[in-house]
């Protein structure tokens, strides 16, 4: 969808009207931004925060704005709203509630993640939605970044064959306590390295940890594919230092991404001209069809893959939805689903003792979608 022409957000002709709830830093960041290269109008701000929604309705263009969503709902007909509001009082997300209201008021739902805390209150939104027949979608942007993306096109060729085994560094903290206010960074940021593993490996069916004394930690896992794999969370690593990597190993072949903006296909194939046995080699290139292939932003052009709401995922997650909405299609990738599958993965951490952990496979309705999206 992403690799060929961008429609730019005025040539639409027809738009999804949405309502804006949390005007905060990530709106401000990422979600309006993202708005310029989709099918969206942006026809009211919310905000309980005195003034906050009327500024950003005057800078970004909504006709009107609101201090609490039930008026926002009650005044204006709007196809869609979108949730950052974050995190309540008692540190859980404030999104199930805000869903739920927005659903009754026979709205379809974009919410930032995490979608939720608890696996049952994805269930709750996922029975409501069924009942309403909204559409919903939550903000698992790195399964639409164009490095995801390439990844999962390249481990589904034959030639690459089944992906056996996985790791990704994502420096994320695993607290000694495990109530709601000390889980808070765990829950707002491990929904990232979960969606990308979801996405390119599919459910998990065992976990175990081993934790450093830092919060640092070692999770080993074990796919309902076959294959294994490993999230190192190193907490703990310098500020300077890139944040993520991630390895797919296939039969004969490997995929790998450094820091979100180079992937390199290491396809099938060998050293020299013909396979030679050890201590026979003089070159250690290939023939050019096995030689691995590299891709690289350019950091030269005004090209929108080089800005921030495509490089993260932001602007395709954004355009999925409203063409969800616009087309009445379902949403398949970044949905209630993979928001189960994602938050079972953080209660499974979360709930950790010792020794390996079992996970139950998901309701039917959790079954991951064989669809492109970025
Ligand atoms: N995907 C990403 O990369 C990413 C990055 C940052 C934040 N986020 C997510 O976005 C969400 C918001 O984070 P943030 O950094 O923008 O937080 P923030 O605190 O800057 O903004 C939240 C806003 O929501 C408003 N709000 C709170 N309750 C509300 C309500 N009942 N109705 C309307 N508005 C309400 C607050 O007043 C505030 O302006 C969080 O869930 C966070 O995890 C995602």
């Amino acid at each position: 969808m992403f690799g060929s022409s961008l429609t730019y957000q005025h040539e639409f002709s027809e738009r999804v009207r949405v309502g804006l709830v949390g005007c905060g830093g990530q709106a401000f960041r990422n979600i309006i931004p993202s708005f310029r290269f989709a099918p969206i109008e942006l026809v009211s701000t919310c905000d309980p925060i005195p003034g906050r929604a009327a500024r950003f309705a005057a800078d970004y263009g909504a006709a009107s704005s609101y201090t609490g969503l039930n008026e926002m709902l009650e005044s204006e007909q709007l196809d869609a709203v979108l949730l950052a509001t974050g995190y309540g009082e008692d540190h859980r997300p404030t999104h199930p509630e805000h869903a739920r209201t927005a659903m009754a008021a026979g709205c379809h739902v974009w919410m930032e993640k995490p979608a939720a805390a608890a696996v049952r209150d994805i269930e709750a939104m996922h029975d409501q939605a069924e009942r309403t027949g909204s559409k919903v979608a939550v903000g698992l942007m790195k399964m639409f970044s164009p490095a995801v993306t390439k990844v999962r096109q390249i481990t589904r060729l034959a030639e690459f064959g089944q992906p056996s085994t996985f790791y990704l560094r994502d420096p994320e903290l695993l607290p000694e306590r495990r109530d709601d206010e000390s889980l808070v960074w765990l829950l707002d940021h491990l929904p990232h390295p979960a969606a990308l593993i979801h996405r390119l490996m599919g459910p998990i069916s065992r976990i175990s940890i081993e934790r450093a004394h830092n919060g640092a930690a070692f999770v080993m896992l074990r796919f309902t594919s076959g294959a294994s794999g490993v999230l190192h969370m190193p907490w703990g690593q310098s500020g300077m230092s890139p944040y993520e990597r991630f390895e797919v190993v296939g039969e004969g072949a490997n995929v790998v991404v450094e820091n979100n903006t180079r992937i390199t296909y290491y396809r099938p194939g060998h050293r020299g001209d013909e396979p030679a046995g050890y201590g026979r080699m003089g070159d250690y290139t290939s023939t050019l069809d096995a030689a691995p292939l590299h891709w690289e932003t350019s950091q030269y052009s005004g090209q929108p893959y080089n800005a921030n709401v495509f490089l993260h995922g932001y602007a395709q997650e954004i355009r999925y939805f409203a063409e969800c909405v616009l087309h009445d299609r379902p949403v398949r990738v970044g949905g209630l689903a993979d928001a189960w599958h994602v938050t079972r993965f953080f209660e499974a951490v979360r709930d950790y003792d010792s020794g390996f952990v079992d996970l139950k496979p998901g309701p039917e309705w959790t079954l991951p979608a064989d669809e492109d999206a970025g």
